[in-house]
């Protein structure tokens, strides 16, 4: 039986791959500016400075819109949380250390923008969306005690970069606001870019080392959580979101899980060893099992918004 590589030795020899993608992601990103996507002109001042404080009816967004947007920002917010686990875990030299300075600065500016847009635009309260950053940084991002090293941290964020894309595109399309719109789908062109620099190498890591890499594949997706989870009002909030289309089981099963996978053929290889197997297997049953409670989760809703249409048709019909 061979012996496993290290991390180092992983890291080493995945190097040219990381130093050809980081490069084709400089020619492909396009540099923008915050400041191109916030109506500055509907801004006013609070009442610290003359002006009046924020007042529900001053929001233009929907309930779910709101849940998205805030949900969205808080976890970009936790950007230093996701910076430590990726610095901590790709080397911080060559090509590697270039990609998570650059990768750090690219999220930045997401959470840049969206406040700038929600403060300006009176979208959401400012004082509870500033105590929600405090609550939700401070605890930091919230990811199983034993997640660690680059195999893992580097399967977990191609899942969650398509999955942000994801959430913030369809975040864009309930918004009814054509700025927030182009906003989220400018930064939803990023995610897609960042996407696609972790895929590309975590399917370098599967050619490389496809038993050490599939069982780290196969712990990531039976524990994923999207990153919002734990922040206040996270239970609230991701329900608004599966119901309404943000991001559900069936876009997390159709549109984010099954499209990696089979861009890595996992279930089309035939390099694994009984280890690779074995996690595949166990993805495999996982995926059936994911299957049957996406089609129970869409009976649900349906039913649940089917009954929410009956009633405000009810209350629609004059009395007397
Ligand atoms: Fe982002
Ligand atoms: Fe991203």
């Amino acid at each position: 039986m061979t012996k496993d590589l290290t991390q180092l030795d992983i890291l080493t020899a995945l190097e040219p791959v990381a130093e050809a993608n980081l490069n084709r992601h400089l020619s492909m990103a396009k540099e923008w500016h915050p400041h191109d996507y916030v109506p500055w002109g509907e801004g006013r001042n609070f009442a610290a400075m003359g002006g009046i404080d924020w007042e529900p009816g001053q929001s233009k967004l929907n309930e779910v819109a709101k849940a998205a947007m805030i949900t969205n920002l808080l976890t970009e917010d936790n950007l230093p949380s996701y910076h430590r686990e990726i610095a901590a875990n790709f080397s911080q030299d060559g090509a590697w250390g270039t990609w998570v300075g650059r990768w750090t600065a690219e999220e930045n500016r997401h959470g840049i923008v969206m406040r700038d847009y929600l403060v300006v635009t009176r979208g959401v309260d400012p004082v509870a969306l500033e105590q929600a950053r405090m609550i939700h940084m401070t605890q930091g991002a919230h990811a199983p005690a034993d997640w660690g090293g680059f195999l893992v941290n580097v399967a977990y964020v191609t899942f969650q970069e398509l999955a942000t894309r994801v959430s913030h595109r369809n975040t864009g399309r309930v918004c009814d606001d054509p700025i927030a719109d182009r906003m989220l789908q400018r930064i939803a062109t990023d995610e897609n870019l960042h996407m696609i620099f972790y895929r590309t190498l975590c399917g370098a890591a599967l050619d490389l080392v496809p038993d050490q890499a599939m069982p780290a594949i196969t712990e990531v997706l039976t524990n994923f959580e999207m990153p919002g989870a734990g922040m206040p009002n996270w239970r609230r909030n991701g329900v608004l979101m599966a119901k309404h289309g943000i991001y559900d089981l069936r876009q997390h099963l159709d549109e984010v899980v099954r499209p990696v996978l089979k861009q890595w053929n996992i279930f089309g290889r035939t390099d694994f060893g009984p280890r690779g197997e074995a996690a595949r297997e166990e993805l495999g049953a996982f995926l059936e099992k994911l299957e049957a409670d996406v089609v129970r989760f869409e009976e649900q809703r349906d039913r649940m918004l089917a009954r929410e249409r009956q009633l405000a048709e009810r209350r629609a019909v004059p009395v007397g």
